[in-house]
């Protein structure tokens, strides 16, 4: 599921909240304008009726309360005054008779005679239709004090009630302007609302959300790079902070990879210094064999250099090359078990003599087997195989072809150079030529016939290793 962004459940929380405080502000806003309004509208109306009651006073003094109509008729001629109408009160019928009907309320509803029972104004407003009204009635009250004195003119007890006035007004006018002022004030909180969302949406992207990716992809490329990410990017606190922490904790991390590193080098000197301890053990075992079976100087030398050089050409991996390099030189470590009476016989062996001379690479291979190491478990190999013969004539299993091991097939090849092309204590140094003819007799018999047609490629290299270290001083 996709997660939404900082900035949109910043946004969306916002909005809520401004919503709720948006409708609370308009609802108290809306009833306190209505109030205000209604106040308005009400003032205005007891204005009128004020001037009704005036105007009504005045005729009656100057004795010419027959023209009131005129009077009357000019009021409800004024802009809102939808209907006006004279309440006679009881008092007052009996001292000067019946009204006119043309201004007077003859017959009094509910709303009058609320009014005039409890002497207090009564309004009606009606300001959900399509053109709104207020009706308000208001009695006129007797009274002796202040500048007019009722009880002049009525024969009425202090405090009675005269009559009143009831007055309609229209306040379309009032209602279309409050719904003005109610949709302006309405349209500006969308606005306000809208500026905020705008500007909060804007300033989490540009503080938080680019920051943010900034400092994600500066931190991987400061990883990589190994230089701290640069602080004046980031434009808050926060992110400078976060900045500074990543780069302590960058350091701390390349410091380790570091020590790591060191320590790992360390491991591979110690590897590399006990790999060629093993492999110089190895070899002085091989010449501590070639001294002890009189074998002809360098011999052990000549053999490690000729199989590493066959080993190469042959294309055999760097590894393997490097693995008959080392185990080569035990190819006749077996020899240490033969007694000194056969080994130094001299003269032909007979048949007994030949069949313990010929156990030497059997107890080679006894010595060296039981290594868990590649360079000894390649050496029992070597010491195990290198007198059998590819036709499988050899010895001491009878092994053919493939299943003799390339290394033995190998040393097989460089041991037998050796022996021939070197003098020994039986018997003079063959001529080169007759060797490599030999060499090439046996390619398919003895030999491994790949391995003779390397050998026949570089009979020259063979001769530049002999004489470099030769076996007659
Ligand atoms: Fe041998
Ligand atoms: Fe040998």
């Amino acid at each position: 599921m996709k997660k939404p962004s900082i900035r949109t459940i910043t946004v969306k929380s916002l909005i809520n909240v401004l919503l709720v405080i948006a409708i609370i502000v308009l609802v108290i806003t809306a009833y306190n304008f209505r109030a205000l309004s209604k106040k308005a509208i009400e003032n205005q109306a007891l204005a009128y009726v004020e001037l009704v009651k005036a105007g009504l006073t005045s005729h009656m003094k100057a004795g010419i309360m027959n023209l009131r109509d005129y009077y009357l008729k000019e009021i409800q001629q004024l802009d809102n005054v939808s209907e006006l109408k004279i309440i006679r009160g009881d008092n007052v019928s009996k001292q000067f008779g019946a009204g006119n009907p043309v201004w007077e309320r003859i017959n009094p509803d509910d709303k009058v005679r609320k009014a005039l029972g409890r002497s207090e104004p009564v309004f009606v407003l009606n300001e959900f239709s399509l053109h709104p009204t207020i009706r308000v009635i208001i009695p006129y009250v007797a009274t002796s004090k202040g500048a007019l004195n009722c009880l002049v003119c009525h024969a009425v007890d202090e405090g009675a009630v005269l009559g009143g006035v009831d007055i309609k007004m229209d306040v379309t006018q009032y209602r279309n302007q409050a719904a003005i002022v109610m949709a302006v004030i309405f349209t500006i909180s969308a606005l306000a609302l809208l500026l905020v969302v705008v500007n909060t949406s804007r300033t989490i992207r540009s503080f938080v959300q680019i920051p943010l990716e900034e400092l994600v992809e500066k931190a991987m490329i400061s990883y990589n790079s190994r230089l701290p990410v640069p602080l004046e990017k980031f434009n808050s606190k926060e992110f400078t902070n976060v900045a500074e922490e990543f780069n302590m904790f960058n350091s701390q991390i390349i410091a380790h990879q570091e020590e790591l590193r060191e320590k790992n080098r360390q491991l591979l000197d110690l590897n590399d210094e006990i790999e060629s301890t093993l492999r110089e053990t190895v070899f002085t075992m091989g010449v501590i064999e070639e001294q002890r079976s009189k074998e002809t100087a360098n011999h052990t030398k000549r053999v490690t250099l000729y199989s590493q050089l066959l080993a190469e050409k042959l294309g055999l991996p760097q590894e393997q090359v490097d693995l008959i390099t080392a185990a080569s030189p035990l190819h006749d470590i077996g020899k240490l078990g033969i007694p000194d009476e056969i080994l130094f016989k001299p003269g032909l062996f007979n048949e007994d003599e030949h069949r313990i001379m010929e156990n030497h690479p059997a107890i080679g291979y006894e010595m060296l087997q039981h290594s868990q190491r590649d360079i000894l478990m390649a050496a029992a190999t070597i010491a195990h195989e290198h007198h059998e013969k590819w036709d499988g004539s050899g010895y001491p299993r009878g092994l053919k072809g493939d299943e003799i091991h390339i290394y033995a097939r190998i040393v097989a090849v460089a041991d037998v150079f050796d022996a021939l092309y070197s003098p020994r204590v039986y018997k003079e140094a063959w001529p080169l030529e007759q060797v490599v003819d030999l060499i090439g007799k046996e390619r398919g018999g003895h030999f491994d016939p790949a391995l003779v047609d390397i050998f026949m490629d570089n009979v020259n290299a063979f001769v530049a290793i002999y004489d470099r270290y030769p076996a007659t001083e």
